[in-house]
């Protein structure tokens, strides 16, 4: 099964994948100076910069629909790509993409998950990995693994223990999704 993720900043979600064992065979990346793509080049990721900025969702979407398609690509990862997907790419891909939420859905959808559990002052959060649709971090859930926040726990703390679950069941969930589909 041929895998792409769709990443616009950090990439560790990308560059844990790969280390556990997840072989991606292209990124595509919305921002042009995002730390995910020194990563990529690192990891040899095959890398689309496909700029989204200031442009009509369905254009942006036709091209890396194409890029898809022309690289047989049958699974996308949404590892940290800070834009909702539009109708483009889900008609085409439903049921085939999955995106990672830093937090136990449907609580504390948007970009500022951890930090908006954070300052709620949850005793509990954690990371959802989901299938998209058409809404904002709705769709089939896939795998929820919970976060305790202990007493004290610090938000840098917080989001560490966020991102280490997020390693880790990320790979979980993809690894079963490439186990059905097989
Ligand atoms: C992660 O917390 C993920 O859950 C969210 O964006 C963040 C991406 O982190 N969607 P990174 O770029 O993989 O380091």
């Amino acid at each position: 099964m041929k895998i792409a993720a769709f990443a616009s900043g950090n990439g560790s979600n990308v560059e844990a994948l790969v280390k556990s064992g997840i072989k991606i065979d292209l990124l595509i990346c919305n921002k042009q100076n995002a730390y995910v793509l020194a990563r990529a080049k690192k990891l040899n990721i095959k890398t689309y910069v496909v700029v989204t900025k200031n442009r009509e969702q369905r254009v942006f979407e036709q091209e890396m629909l194409d890029i898809l398609k022309s690289n047989e690509i049958e699974l996308i990862l949404l590892a940290g790509y800070m834009r909702q997907i539009g109708a483009t790419l889900l008609d085409q891909y439903e049921g085939s993409i999955i995106n990672i939420h830093p937090s136990l859905l449907p609580a504390f959808k948007g970009p500022r998950a951890i930090v908006d559990a954070y300052n709620y002052g949850v005793k509990v959060s954690g990371v959802t990995i989901h299938l998209i649709d058409s809404e904002l971090d709705a769709g089939t859930i896939i795998m929820q693994e919970p976060v305790i926040l202990d007493e004290g726990i610090s938000l840098e703390q917080f989001e560490q223990k966020i991102h280490e679950v997020e390693y880790q069941i990320f790979y979980q969930a993809v690894n079963k999704i490439i186990k059905e589909r097989k």
